[in-house]
């Protein structure tokens, strides 16, 4: 329990937190990396050089100040950090590491507002936020072992399929070498996946969601090559990889996942947005429920356009499942062209009583759920994935 004095300091350094820029962000993580190159192998250092990580530390740390006499507020986004945390296997001894380097950096260059008064505070208040995430990565990481298939850490897989799916999308089917079964995965949820790339100064971890529904043998990942120059490390790296290259994966994880009701289900995605879709949609076709399911995918062009002979040779096997297809160049295989437009499709959906489900780009998935939300369907109704960081739409 944190005294009133201790939350009334700590909700004054919102703005403080809030306005972190850059200069108080790039000082935190390169005092993180200085003192601790290890963690190096665990941060992605291209969102480093791109800025998008370093920003979501100090944000998480603004909402929880903000919130910190009513964290109910904040379950969904810490869930979330902490199933992103448990794909990395971030464990309780790096939390006083970060905490350090957090009030570190902050005592250094806002000496004036980060008075030793102030630190006290925040120093109990961090304890008791990496308590709460410890706490519930435990629970995730007690889940991941204990259960059939499960693991603990990296447990190396075989690549037994590597399959073109367009001329950017490749999957790859992914076997324990050890032989031995794989835990159930909710279909949404993705791997952590952990390569040193040659050239690669150090050990990448990815998350890639899986794209086939559980089945107790394998896992399937898809992924899209990086075409920026600047880009690309792990992706185009397993793109060069073939049938019998070894991986390391950490278990499944995310909050991103079929809700199991029986509501019919809307999956929305862009480009390779479409892998968390493939597992929700292999299982929703293959329960007992004759609930409707309706797939709507937006791409670039033909080349780019993967799984279209999937989906039609599901949707001639399922009467349930109606799927429709954006090509923004347009293509034979489009039923629409230009971006993706529910209006166009509205009438087909169930817009008062389903669940929706998009993935792809932050700014398609913000104009579709603007869309969605014109329409009427609930808030509560819509869900979504980021390929990054996550950001509120
Ligand atoms: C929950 C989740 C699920 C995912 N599922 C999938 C999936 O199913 N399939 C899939 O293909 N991907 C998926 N991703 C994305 C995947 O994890 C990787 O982010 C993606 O493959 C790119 O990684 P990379 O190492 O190839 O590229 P990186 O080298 O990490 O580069 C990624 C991006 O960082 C930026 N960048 C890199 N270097 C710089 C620089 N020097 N300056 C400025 N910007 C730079 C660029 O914008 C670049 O596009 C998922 C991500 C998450 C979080
Ligand atoms: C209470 C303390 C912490 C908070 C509030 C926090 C918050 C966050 C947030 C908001 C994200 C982004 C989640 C997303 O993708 O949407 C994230 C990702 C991440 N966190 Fe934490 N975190 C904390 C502690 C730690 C610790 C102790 C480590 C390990 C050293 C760590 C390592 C990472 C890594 C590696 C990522 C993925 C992003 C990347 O690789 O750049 N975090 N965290």
């Amino acid at each position: 329990m944190l005294s009133d004095k201790t939350i009334e300091i700590v909700k004054s350094t919102v703005p403080l937190l809030a306005q972190a820029g850059t200069v108080v962000t790039e000082h935190f993580y390169k005092r993180l990396f200085s003192h601790n190159p290890e963690l190096q192998d665990i941060f992605n250092m291209a969102n480093q050089q791109s800025g998008r990580q370093q920003f979501a530390l100090f944000n998480a740390l603004a909402a929880y100040a903000q919130n910190i006499d009513n964290l109910d507020v904040l379950k969904e986004s810490l869930a979330r950090i902490n199933h992103k945390h448990a794909s990395m296997h971030i464990l309780p001894e790096h939390y006083p590491i970060v905490g350090g380097h957090l009030i570190g950096t902050l005592k250094e260059l806002l000496p004036e507002q980060f008075t030793p008064e102030v630190e006290y505070a925040w120093r109990e208040a961090y304890a008791l936020l990496a308590d709460i995430c410890i706490t519930e990565e435990a629970a995730l990481y007690a889940h991941s072992k204990n259960n059939i298939g499960g693991w603990s850490g990296t447990r190396q897989f075989v690549i037994t399929n590597k399959q073109v799916e367009s001329e950017l999308v490749t999957s790859f089917t992914l076997t324990p070498v050890d032989g031995k079964a794989v835990i159930t995965h909710k279909p949404g949820q993705y791997l952590g996946i952990k390569v040193k790339p040659t050239d690669a100064q150090y050990s990448e971890i990815r998350q890639y969601s899986i794209s086939q529904k559980s089945n107790g043998e394998n896992y399937r990942i898809s992924v899209k090559k990086e075409l920026l120059p600047a880009a690309g490390i792990v992706s185009n790296y397993l793109h060069t990889l073939d049938e019998g290259s070894v991986v390391e994966l950490y278990p499944p994880a995310g909050d991103f996942f079929l809700r199991a009701n029986n509501k019919p289900a809307v999956l929305i995605s862009a480009g390779v947005g479409q892998t968390p879709m493939l597992a929700m949609l292999q299982t929703l076709l293959s329960d007992a429920s004759n609930q409707a399911v309706t797939y709507l995918h937006a791409c670039e062009n033909t080349e780019q356009h993967s799984f279209n002979k999937f989906l039609s040779t599901q949707a001639a096997a399922h009467s349930r499942l109606t799927h429709y297809t954006w090509l923004n160049q347009g293509g034979s295989d489009a039923n629409f062209n230009g971006l993706m437009d529910i209006n166009k499709v509205a009438q087909q959906l169930p817009l008062n009583d389903g669940d929706f489900y998009i993935c792809g780009p932050v700014g398609f998935m913000a104009a579709i759920k603007k869309q969605l939300l014109a329409l009427s369907v609930a808030d509560e109704s819509i869900h979504y994935e980021m390929f990054g960081p996550h950001q509120d739409l």
